[in-house]
């Protein structure tokens, strides 16, 4: 059976009372799977404190941050080094639109932090935009996330979204597998942009798709719990 992956993007909300609530109601949901992969990326302020709720009730929930610094520690500052993180996540979202978009973040850029995630042993989730994203050396999971379809659920209403259509996404999880996969290396993809409870088992049921990145859905524990119930549905 495929990996299925759960990955919730916070992207800049929750303070740190608000991730704690949101841990203490998913983390008993979770299933012990060893196909099923969930993880959370909070913001860097909560990090330290979900990774003690998570480690001290031991719930199978893995963590990851939503970007890190493109260099070694040392004089850059506001920045997050790998080497400063890796004790507290297992996973990076590198590349994200709205990174590349606000923050002037290049392919060249998002090249430097996957090489820093992987120098410390920190899985990059690199976000590709298009068939035409290059994917750096050494990704082994990355999130197809059309720019377009992304946050459209602005309501938090589930099912409001503009996702893109779950045979198109698959279509273009397998141009970048062909691309980036098997004999280099296997590669997950996972699908990204307006999934909810609603719509997340048309993508997970794709041949090519082994998981989704949830943004405005992840912020509603009851939700999320719910994104988790249609893929353990779908996967078993
Ligand atoms: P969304 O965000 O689920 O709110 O569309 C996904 C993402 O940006 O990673």
């Amino acid at each position: 059976m495929k990996n299925i992956w759960i990955i919730a993007n916070w992207k800049s909300n929750k303070t740190i009372s608000e991730a704690l609530d949101w841990v203490s109601k998913v983390g008993p949901q979770i299933p012990r799977d060893d196909n099923l992969k969930v993880v959370v990326c909070p913001t860097f302020s909560s990090l330290s404190e979900v990774k003690k709720a998570v480690t001290v009730s031991n719930f199978p929930l893995m963590l990851g941050s939503q970007d890190l610094s493109p260099f070694t520690a040392g004089a850059y500052t506001g920045e997050e080094a790998a080497s400063l993180l890796k004790d507290l996540i297992s996973f990076s979202i590198l590349g994200h639109s709205e990174r590349r978009k606000n923050f002037a973040e290049t392919d060249e850029i998002v090249a430097k932090k996957v090489n820093e995630a992987l120098a410390n042993k920190i899985i990059p989730v690199v976000c590709v935009q298009s068939e035409e994203t290059p994917v750096p050396k050494g990704c082994s999971i990355i999130a197809y996330e059309p720019i377009w379809a992304i946050s459209t659920g602005l309501t938090n209403t589930p099912g409001v979204g503009r996702a893109d259509n779950p045979a198109d996404a698959n279509k273009v999880a397998q141009i970048f597998k062909q691309k980036y996969g098997p004999p280099a290396g296997g590669l997950d993809v996972i699908y990204g942009g307006s999934v909810d409870s609603t719509n997340v088992t048309g993508f997970i049921n794709q041949p090519e798709i082994s998981g989704v990145l949830v943004g405005n859905a992840s912020l509603d524990a009851m939700e999320f719990i719910e994104v988790i119930k249609e893929c353990l549905g779908e996967a078993n």
